[in-house]
């Protein structure tokens, strides 16, 4: 018997992470762009389409003593569904519990959790969509997907972005943690991962606050993206920046597609966001 507690914010006995309030602007971003965009695409003949979750925690956070469901069961929740759902966690507990939450979900059947690390976990990945999108078939769309990565420090390598990036169609949400990149204390050889390579180590932020030092990182990680075929919002960046009550910014949510359309409606994710308390939109 499926407990149907498992899928509701309210305590069901099961492992949850907790963290500060600050946390919600991601899930409420990545909320609204699967909402906006899901409906967005219904029409198109897409082959398939994925939910991709590489850092995906147990399904449910106590926020500031709340409970709030996770990205993996906002996910979930949408009337309009992904045909996949695949979920990673590397902490074998969190695995289990959001295992054992995606067991009362009716679209359980559409989903897998894996409990790897994320750099490994995105290879079973890529190649399931490979094999979706390799047949050439006349009037198709290849496979529509959405990932959200959601690191903790520097641990999501840059060789990672690149095979997500090498689908056809990816997008990309990415919490870019800044404090916890600091947390990182940025030694050489996690940063070259996260980076790709060491160029980094050569960025002279414009100024010596530390507000210039998480531009320019921000600005070089942007521009490797779009190396890799992902356009830019020209005119601004459309970003989610979250600071705690000292003003200290926390983490900046980056968005990367290469289609004109996912930009399109990611700044209509956004919008629907300015009036929150924890955001400032640069
Ligand atoms: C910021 S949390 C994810 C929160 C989740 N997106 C949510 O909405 O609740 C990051 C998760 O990544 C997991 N993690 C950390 N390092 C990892 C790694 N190298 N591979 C896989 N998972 C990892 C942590 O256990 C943690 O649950």
């Amino acid at each position: 018997m499926t407990n149907p507690a498992y899928l509701q914010p309210i305590d069901d006995g099961l492992p949850m992470r907790s963290g500060g309030d600050y946390a919600l602007a991601k899930l409420k971003v990545v909320e609204e762009y699967l909402k906006i965009s899901m409906t967005a695409v219904k029409n198109t003949n897409w082959r398939s389409s994925f939910y991709i979750d590489l850092q995906a925690g147990p399904g449910k956070n106590i926020l500031d003593g709340k409970i709030e469901l996770g990205s993996p069961l906002i996910a979930l929740n949408f009337p309009r569904p992904f045909t996949h759902y695949r979920f990673n966690e590397g902490n074998p507990t969190l695995a289990h519990a959001l295992m054992t939450r995606i067991s009362a979900s009716p679209l359980h059947d559409r989903t897998r959790v894996l409990q790897l690390d994320v750099n490994q976990a995105v290879d079973n990945v890529c190649q399931e969509i490979s094999v979706i999108d390799k047949p050439f078939i006349k009037g198709s769309a290849p496979s529509f997907n959405i990932a959200f990565l959601d690191p903790e420090g520097l641990e999501l390598s840059w060789e990672t972005v690149k095979k997500l990036a090498s689908m056809k169609v990816m997008d990309l949400i990415i919490n870019f943690s800044t404090s916890g990149i600091e947390r990182s204390h940025l030694t050489a050889e996690a940063s070259d991962r996260f980076f790709g390579n060491s160029s980094w180590r050569s960025l002279k932020p414009e100024g010596s606050d530390p507000s210039h030092k998480r531009r320019a990182w921000i600005d070089h990680y942007l521009s490797q993206l779009a190396e890799l075929g992902y356009k830019q919002h020209l005119q601004e960046q459309v970003e989610v920046v979250v600071k705690n009550s000292k003003n200290r910014q926390l983490y900046t949510i980056i968005f990367a597609s290469k289609h004109e359309l996912g930009l399109k409606l990611w700044k209509e994710a956004v919008k629907t966001m300015e009036n929150s308390r924890q955001l400032r939109l640069l």
